[in-house]
Order: structure tokens, then sequence, then C-alpha cells
């Protein structure tokens, strides 16, 4: 069994304090030790984008990210979602592109972060942000209507 280290992680806006392997990831902690299971394990190897969180605002892995690495970074995860994140997450309820709900966290936190830098994307630039984040219930229609329609909202 690996050695726990302490470790210090702000996630969502509050700071906890743990002990992590240094080979644990990110995802793991949040889920098993923070109990925070918004973010996936999906191929758990950096493909399907299910495990999305944001870092100082920018989407990662959490699967392929090592926990004592993110020491000092903002995490946020979906259960902190504000603001953009916020109006995403009910435009997609509005729009009825959350289907069995796996993919929804990951989607919504990388197109939040895409929000942030392109406020008024075009349809096309949706769907090559969201190009990671892979939907199994194949509802990409549905998914990149809602982003759009967040976008109008201009949620801050
Ligand atoms: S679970 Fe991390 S990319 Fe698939
Ligand atoms: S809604 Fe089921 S995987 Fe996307």
């Amino acid at each position: 069994m690996s050695t726990p280290y302490p470790l210090a992680l702000q996630v969502n806006g509050a700071e906890h304090r743990l002990e992590a392997a240094l080979g644990d990831t990110l995802l793991t902690v949040l889920r098993d030790a923070l109990a925070l299971t918004g973010a996936k394990r999906g191929c758990n190897q950096g493909v399907c984008g299910a495990c999305t969180v944001l870092a100082d605002g920018e989407p990662v892995r959490a699967c392929l990210t090592l926990a004592h690495e993110c020491a000092g970074r903002e995490i946020v995860t979906i259960e902190g979602a504000a603001g953009r994140a916020q109006a995403l997450q009910e435009a997609f309820v509005e729009t009825g592109a959350v289907q069995c709900g796996f993919c929804s966290p990951g989607m919504i936190l990388t197109a939040a972060a895409m929000l942030e830098r392109t406020p008024r994307p075009s349809a096309d630039e949706v769907r090559a942000g969201l190009s990671g984040n892979l939907c199994r219930c194949s509802g990409y229609r549905k998914i990149v209507d809602a982003v759009l329609r967040a976008a109008e909202t201009g949620a801050p």
C-alpha cells in the first residue's frame, strides 16, 4: 500500500486537509475522500472527458491529474457550479440535453470554460469545444443547443 502524505486541496471554495498517496489521482480524491461524485469515472484513461473538473478555471481530466499536483490550485467540480456553469446546468435540463447524465458534469464544466473564453460561440465552435467529451447516449445535438441557449442568456 502506498504511503499517504498530507495534502491541502481547495475545492469549490473550501479548503480540505486530507492525506493522499503520491500516485492518487484528483478523481480518486474527489470521489473517494471528499465524496464529490459529480466527476465521473468513465474510461479512467483520459479519453472520455466524464471526469472533467476546472483547475484555476481550465478544464482538466481528473483521472489523469495527480491530486498532489493540485495543491494551491482552485478546483471546481459540478457540485460547486455557479455563474455560467449554473446557467449551463439549467439550459441542459430545459433543452433535454441530459439523458443518463453521466457525461453532463464534464460537458457543463468544459462548456463553462469555453464560454468564459468565447461568450457567443457558433454551433461549430461549441462542437469543436466539446469534441473531447463523449456522450454514450449520443445526444450531441441537444447538448450543443443547450450551450448555445446558455450563451444567449449571457450569464456572468
Ligand atoms: S474518466 Fe477521465 S477522461 Fe474518461
Ligand atoms: S447523457 Fe448519457 S452519456 Fe451523455
